[in-house]
């Protein structure tokens, strides 16, 4: 069927495919998990071959009997690979977001002052979250690299570049500029590389892949029989921002997998956060940047995770939706799971999870439905965060997608302390529909983007129910938590 779009989702702890059909709706898929190394404390790396042989056999299972129109690419954002353009060969395990190896030179780079050029430049802040001291830092490991990029044999990549790279069989060397933001070597005012960054970490600009627009051309696949066009990328919290259609400035959306990440479009210019949220872009058509600001929450779904791997509290994450049902009201705990630090807009590296209000009665229960309410009382610290970056008028319903979404105690939580409706698609794969819409929209198979969000509908929506007071005195005893966790 030429009607059918096919989405690659590759995340952090699986690759997906997706198929739909031209409304958009899924019809086939199939999805892998592969392995995750940690070979020392705070490092995380990636097979890059286990990346793209998870992709190439999820793709070829959705392709036995369609040849959709097109392909869209998403894809965990920031993890560094680099290659030999020669034999294809990673030259070093790819190095994921979460790895926190060069925490030093970061440290180092911003005691000398150069934090504030990179914000300018870039929109982020000087973390080792970002790509660009991971490249830096396997350029560093392996002699004659720097060379061997200056003469075109070494390849960089984000995930979404490594995989055009292989589907291509090494005829496309691209990106596109929601990735491409994500590296720190890229600015997002003027649309290309940054020189000044790159000559400071000693990157050679010939190893950066070429920009391009997320709904754009990225060559053909012939590997899985007639030639498929790859027409949409898009790193995944940007493409779930498209399939959630947040395309006015003032709309927002949160993903709640294993960590949360809101965006709230800001339209054609770039917001300067004065509250440490990053400034991003969210799509690119057409050659023009939509921008967004973005609030990056480490650990969501990863809570429940934790009650049920460390804790043995729970058997599988539904269990807590009863649970947290059941906790005593007249407890207050708060569960602050800083266990790799806090992201936005606390940013602080060293502070380790607590919890508080502990009582002799505190059991099982209460501690689920403290993990759940941490989800809602972060996710309130990025919205205050974005209120007091952006006053032009603001959408108050959140869009909301990801795992966790499906709790329904959750949800509800995240309404009411946020004193705001909270809205949830029928389609949880926000991530992969917005991949696919843009590979249609490239080619003229979905609509344009006013016409996709009039089209949106909410599944569910969520009221808020809790009373002002009762609201605020429960985020008052979040904050004086927070604070009491905070190593500085
Ligand atoms: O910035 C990291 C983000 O892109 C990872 O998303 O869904 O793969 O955990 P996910």
């Amino acid at each position: 069927m030429a009607d059918t779009l096919v989405a690659l989702d590759q995340g952090t702890t699986s690759t997906r495919t997706i198929l739909f059909d031209a409304d958009l709706t899924p019809i086939a898929s199939a999805q892998e998990e592969f392995a995750q190394h940690y070979p020392r404390s705070g490092w995380v790396e990636h097979d890059a071959m286990d990346l793209w042989e998870t992709s190439r056999r999820c793709l070829a299972q959705v392709l036995t009997e369609v040849r959709p129109a097109a392909l869209g690419i998403t894809n965990q954002r920031e993890t560094t690979v680099v290659w030999n353009a020669d034999t294809g060969k990673p030259l070093a395990p790819a190095i994921v977001w979460q790895d926190r190896r060069t925490s030093e030179t970061c440290a180092r780079l911003r005691a000398e002052g150069f934090e504030t050029e990179v914000t300018a430049r870039t929109g982020l802040l000087l973390d080792p979250y970002f790509s660009a001291t991971k490249l830096a830092y396997i350029l560093d490991q392996h002699d004659g690299a720097r060379e061997a990029a200056k003469a075109g044999r070494m390849k960089f990549g984000t995930v979404d570049t490594w995989l055009i790279w292989n589907l291509t069989e090494g005829r496309v060397h691209a990106t596109d500029a929601t990735n491409a933001c994500r590296t720190m070597l890229y600015n997002i005012h003027e649309g290309r590389w940054d020189q000044t960054i790159c000559d400071r970490l000693g990157i050679p600009m010939e190893i950066l892949p070429e920009v391009r627009d997320s709904a754009a051309d990225f060559g053909e696949t012939t590997l899985f029989g007639a030639a498929l066009p790859i027409r949409g990328v898009a790193g995944d919290q940007q493409a779930a921002t498209v399939g959630q259609a947040c395309f006015t400035p003032g709309m927002m959306k949160s993903t709640y997998g294993t960590g949360c990440f809101a965006l709230l479009n800001t339209g054609a210019h770039p917001v300067a956060s004065q509250h440490r949220l990053l400034t991003t872009i969210a799509y690119q058509l057409n050659g023009t940047p939509t921008y967004a600001l973005e609030g990056s929450i480490f650990v969501a779904g990863a809570v429940v995770q934790w009650l049920r791997d460390e804790l043995g509290v729970i058997e599988q994450a539904s269990d807590t939706l009863e649970m947290a049902q059941k906790a005593d009201p007249e407890q207050q705990l708060y569960l602050i799971p800083a266990f790799t630090g806090l992201g936005a807009p606390w940013w602080d590296a060293e502070a380790r999870g607590a919890i508080y209000g502990l009582t002799r009665n505190s059991g099982p229960n209460e501690f689920a439905r403290a993990a759940l309410e941490s989800v809602g009382y972060q996710t309130r610290d990025l919205i205050e965060a974005m209120h007091a970056d952006w006053t032009a008028p603001q959408e108050t319903t959140l869009r909301v997608d990801g795992g966790l979404s499906a709790n329904p105690f959750a949800m509800q939580f995240l309404a009411d302390i946020l004193g705001a409706p909270v809205d949830r698609p029928a389609n949880l794969e926000t991530t992969a529909l917005g991949a696919a819409y843009l590979a249609g929209l490239a080619v003229g198979l979905c609509p344009a983007p006013q016409e996709f969000a009039r089209n949106w509908r909410a599944e569910a929506t969520f009221s808020p129910e809790m009373d002002k007071t009762t609201r605020e005195m429960k985020y008052n005893g979040w904050t004086d938590a927070i604070r009491r966790t905070l190593s500085h």
